[in-house]
Parts: C-alpha cells; sequence; structure tokens
C-alpha cells in the first residue's frame, strides 16, 4: 500500500516500449562513491526507488553507499527515505516496497585515498553478495567529486573490484564472467588537458568498454527522441541539411541561479558547466550523419564527428560570434533576486559567465553554411531546453502583400518541460481574401502518452546496468568537444591577461545581455521567444 493508503499501481510505460529495458538486467551489486552526497539523495535513490517500482531493477540487487561520514546502515537508510520521498518520481512511496527496497541497501565508511577502505569494502561487498546469492556484476558509481575520480579508479584496480572484461575477440567463457562498469559524473576534466589525464588515468585500470561518463541530457526521453523522429521517419531526414535549413537555435535556459553550488560554479562557469557537454551532445544528435546501427560505437562514431566538424572560431570572428555575460540583481517571478557575485562562495569581483552565446559552424556536407545560435544561462526568465529549426522561406511567395504575415516554417523540440514537438506553418485565415496567419501543429508527450516522462538518472542507470553504453559519452568525444571548448575559454584567458575583452551583464529575470541579441542582429535575426 501507498503511504495514505492509496492503492499500488506499477504501470507499464508507454515510453519504455520497444527500448532496452525490455531486457532485464542481471542480479547485480551497485556501490555508490559519495553517498551521503546532494546527488545520491536527490537524484541517484530516487531514481533506483523508481526503477524498483517500475519493476526494471532485476529482484536480487544491491547497493552499498559509501562515503567519509560514520553512518549505521540504519541511518543511511532513513537519510534515503527521505531523500526518496521528497524526490522520487513515484510517490508518494509504497511502505511494503520501500521496506524490502532498503533491506538490500547498505552502507560502508571510508575515505578514496585509503587502500585500506578499498580493502574493507571488498571484503563487506563479497560478504552481501555471498548472503544475496549475487553472481558478482558491480556497477561503480562515482558520485564523488570530479578531483577523487582517478584516486576512486585507483582504489579500485588496487583492490581488484574492477578488473577488465575479456577482450571483444577473445572466446567467450560460458557462463559469461560478472561484469564491473563504473560510471563516471561530471564534469569530466576541466579542460582537453585534464580531460586528457584523466582519460589516460582511467584507463590504466579500466577498459573503455567499463567506463560509462554521464551526461544526464542523454538520458532525457525527448533528448533520446531526436533519434526516432530522425531516424524512425521518412519525411524529415530529407529537409535536414543545408539545403533546407536556414538555421538552428539551441536554448538551454534556467530561472535557478547557482544556489549552493557557488564554488563549483566560479570554477566552471556556464560554457564548462552547460555547454561543452549538455549543448554539444545536443547539437551532435540533431547534427549527425545516420548511424549504421542502433548500437553505443556506431551511434557515438557519427557524433564525434560532428564534434570535429565543429568550425573553430576565427580569431576576427570572436566578439561577433562570441557573447558571455554574468546576471546582475533582478526579479524572476515577481521575486527579487541577487546577482551572481553576491552568492555565497562567489568573489565579489568574479569573472566567471553565468550566460553565454554562440555562432557556431559544422565544416560538413550536410551542414556547410548553416549557423548554429547555441545559447545557456542561468536565472534567464524560465526554464526551458528548446531546439528550433528554422527552415528556408519559400522560395518565390505567391501573396502579395498579405505574404507579408508569413513567417518561416520552425520545427521546435521542446526538451523540458512541456517536452513535445511543434512545427509552425501558414494558414489562410477562414474569410473571402488570401489572408495568411501562423498555426501550429503540436505534438505533446503528457497528452499523447498520458504519462510524464522517467527521470534522465533513471534510463541511464538502467543502461549501464544493461551494459548499453549508446547515451554515455566515450573518451574520443569528450575530448573532441573539449578541443573546441578549451580554445574559447583560452581565448579569454588571454583576453582578460592583456585587459581585452568585457564580460556584458545582464538583470536576473531578462533573456541576457543586449550583446546576445546583438549577435543575432547583426545576421539579421533574433531569438525565438521559447
Ligand atoms: P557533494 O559534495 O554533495 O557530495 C560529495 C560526496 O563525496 C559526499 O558523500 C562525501 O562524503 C564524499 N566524499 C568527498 N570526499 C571524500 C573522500 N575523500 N573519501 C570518501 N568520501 C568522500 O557532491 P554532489 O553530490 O553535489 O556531487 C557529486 C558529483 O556529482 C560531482 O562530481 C558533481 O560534479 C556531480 N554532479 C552533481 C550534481 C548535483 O546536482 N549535485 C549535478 C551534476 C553533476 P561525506 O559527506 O561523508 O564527506
Ligand atoms: C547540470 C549543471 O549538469 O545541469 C547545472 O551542473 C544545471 O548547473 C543542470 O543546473 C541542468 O540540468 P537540467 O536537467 O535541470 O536541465
Amino acid at each position: 500500500m501507498l503511504e495514505g493508503g492509496a492503492p499500488t499501481d506499477v504501470v507499464a510505460n508507454p515510453l519504455r516500449q520497444g527500448l532496452a529495458e525490455e531486457r532485464v538486467p542481471e542480479p547485480a551489486a551497485m556501490v555508490i562513491f559519495g553517498a551521503s552526497g546532494d546527488l545520491a539523495h536527490r537524484k541517484l535513490l530516487p531514481a533506483l526507488y523508481s526503477l524498483t517500482r517500475d519493476r526494471l531493477l532485476p529482484a536480487r540487487f544491491a547497493i552499498i553507499g559509501f562515503a567519509r561520514r560514520a553512518m549505521t546502515d540504519e541511518a543511511f537508510r532513513d537519510e534515503l527515505r527521505a531523500a526518496c520521498a521528497e524526490h522520487a518520481r513515484r510517490r508518494p512511496l509504497d511502505n511494503d516496497l520501500w521496506a524490502a527496497f532498503a533491506a538490500n541497501i547498505f552502507y560502508q565508511q571510508g575515505s578514496y585515498d585509503d587502500p585500506a577502505s578499498f580493502a574493507a569494502l571488498k571484503t563487506r561487498l563479497e560478504g552481501i553478495e555471498r548472503t544475496l546469492g549475487l553472481p558478482g556484476n558491480r556497477v561503480f558509481y562515482l558520485a564523488t567529486p570530479p578531483s577523487s575520480f582517478a584516486a576512486v579508479i585507483r582504489g579500485l584496480g588496487h583492490a581488484n573490484l574492477a578488473p577488465p572484461p575479456p577482450p571483444p575477440e577473445a572466446a567467450r567463457p560460458v557462463p559469461p564472467p560478472p561484469f564491473a562498469r563504473v560510471i563516471i559524473e561530471k564534469p569530466f576534466g576541466t579542460d582537453l588537458t585534464t580531460a586528457r589525464a584523466l582519460n589516460r588515468d582511467i584507463h590504466a585500470t579500466l577498459n573503455e568498454r567499463q567506463i560509462y561518463r554521464i551526461d544526464h541530457y542523454l538520458g532525457k526521453e525527448t533528448v533520446q527522441n531526436l533519434l526516432v523522429f530522425r531516424f524512425a521517419n521518412g519525411i524529415f531526414e530529407p529537409v535536414w541539411n543545408n539545403h533546407f535549413v536556414d538555421h538552428v537555435q539551441i536554448t538551454g535556459a534556467e530561472s535557478i541561479g547557482v544556489e549552493a553550488r557557488g564554488g563549483y560554479f566560479e570554477q566552471a562557469g556556464s560554457l564548462r558547466d552547460m555547454v561543452q557537454n549538455h549543448l554539444l551532445q545536443v547539437v551532435s544528435l540533431f547534427a549527425m550523419e545516420p548511424p549504421i546501427a542502433f548500437d553505443p560505437d556506431a551511434v557515438r562514431d557519427e557524433k564525434l564527428k560532428v564534434l570535429k566538424a565543429l568550425r573553430h572560431i576565427p580569431e576576427s570572428d570572436f566578439d561577433r560570434q562570441v557573447v558571455r555575460a554574468q546576471y546582475a540583481p533582478g526579479s524572476i517571478a515577481g521575486r527579487m533576486v541577487r546577482g551572481y557575485r553576491d552568492e555565497p562562495n562567489v568573489s565579489p569581483d568574479s569573472t566567471t559567465e553565468t550566460f553565454v552565446a554562440l555562432k557556431v559552424f559544422i565544416d560538413s556536407w550536410r551542414w556547410a553554411g548553416v549557423p548554429f545560435y547555441l545559447r545557456s544561462g542561468k536565472r534567464l526568465p524560465k526554464r526551458v531546453t528548446e531546439i528550433a529549426v528554422y527552415f528556408k522561406e519559400a522560395p518565390h511567395l505567391l501573396f502579395g502583400r498579405r505574404g507579408e504575415s508569413i513567417r518561416p516554417n520552425v520545427l521546435s523540440i521542446r526538451i523540458q518541460p512541456d517536452e513535445g514537438i511543434a512545427l509552425n506553418f501558414g494558414s489562410k485565415l477562414p474569410g473571402p481574401s488570401m489572408e495568411i496567419a501562423p498555426v501550429s501543429m503540436e505534438f505533446r508527450y503528457g497528452s499523447s502518452f498520458g504519462v510524464e516522462p522517467p527521470e534522465a538518472y533513471e534510463r541511464l542507470l538502467l543502461d549501464c546496468l544493461l551494459g548499453d553504453g549508446t547515451l554515455f559519452t566515450r573518451a574520443d568525444e569528450v575530448e573532441a568537444s573539449w578541443a573546441w571548448v578549451s580554445r574559447l575559454h583560452q581565448r579569454w584567458a588571454d583576453d582578460t591577461a592583456a585587459g581585452r575583452g568585457s564580460l556584458a551583464t545582464y538583470a536576473a529575470g531578462t533573456w541576457g545581455p543586449a550583446a546576445a541579441d546583438r549577435l543575432m542582429a547583426a545576421d539579421g535575426r533574433a531569438w525565438r521567444m521559447p
């Protein structure tokens, strides 16, 4: 029974039908490093609970939390219950289900820099596996500060907790040996050099096939739907190119500020925090060529080509193609909010950008000459992530003066919230004359499927358990996106050193600085109001 007495309902999710999770993961243990942290509480455990409730996890499954502070299993379970009650998609909690779920949650205290902690973890893990009859399949989730990623993986290696799988060409033992996979949180490095170094460190212990680098945008239903939209429908692909597309706008807007993450954000800024990963992943899925198969390497090979084809912004065009800005005090939804420099753990003279707008080209046959305008910012008027594809105008307009009201066709793909897709086109107004008005055809996930899309982390955790890396980023993808982004950072650093370049400001609650509008206006275009 549910808390509050409502009946238990385990509903098949139509959004999941036909997807990989028709396979059931093998019994396994998941070790979460950083289990007492914010991400584990707000995202990971709620996602695992929702998966349990949707019967998508194996019947035999254990969770072992690992962190520094001392805690009993019971205290850890109590903490997680409160977190799941607040954050799980499937709420209110089902008491019976929670009891069964929590019985297989354990806590192990330790430190990432202490080999004895990994030896103790191994002993504990093996004991739990024996008791629960688990075959030794393991997923290690690194929800730790990024500075600890390499140390944790070294610790796993020294304790022989994550042995690499046999090479694909080797004879397959029957039954297959247990798997050991490692999920790594973001940020993966802070620039090209650090990302390469981290890949090197990780590869000293793990095989690339064991590594699952998280970009939670890839777990969003609507981001995955880009693949279905493009490659399961015959009518869009023929117009998905520079013959028909005038330009593309991608917006990742948030109304929240940096909240409690000022210390992290000071070192990151919007370009690292949102563009290097989430927005460039969206660009790569949007722009890639059809893969030869829906398998991890085929999809990621094509995405990689897009990232490698991003044109480096020439020195001479830098100021016309790149805008960075920081939010000043302002008002959002009628509430006054402080400026970035007044946020906790932010320097009063910080030059970290909380907004970035870019004009980007992809040097490929398909996209030659098509500008991609990207923008992302915090403290914008609302939370919305959207791709808007502007198509070219009809080559010859027949309607004289009445044609002046014709707008370009825009296909908008709403990633969140109000997930859906809309196509705008001109239609004749009812009446005796040929008056034309813009109208829209819309698809909405909520009304079409009657369910909310699952949380991104649900999908990603499940895919890792299933051994499907399609929605995780590969080493070469991460390095390619850093190679592009690091040049922008380098230019900003050079500007700062030379006393050049300016950081614009925008009032919180507005759509960014005037410079972002000028970037578009210079091309005779304007940002779409999402
Ligand atoms: P927190 O600071 O909230 O949690 C960090 C966790 O790591 C705590 O459990 C802490 O344990 C543990 N820890 C830190 N140092 C050690 C150590 N030396 N030995 C053992 N345990 C240690 O971080 P978040 O949960 O916010 O972030 C975790 C990761 O997820 C980061 O990589 C972050 O970039 C990423 N991420 C987080 C997001 C979020 O919304 N929070 C969003 C996107 C990515 P203890 O508390 O016991 O000290
Ligand atoms: C995270 C960033 O990766 O993505 C955050 O670190 C940002 O700063 C978040 O708020 C946005 O995610 P979503 O799913 O809310 O769009």
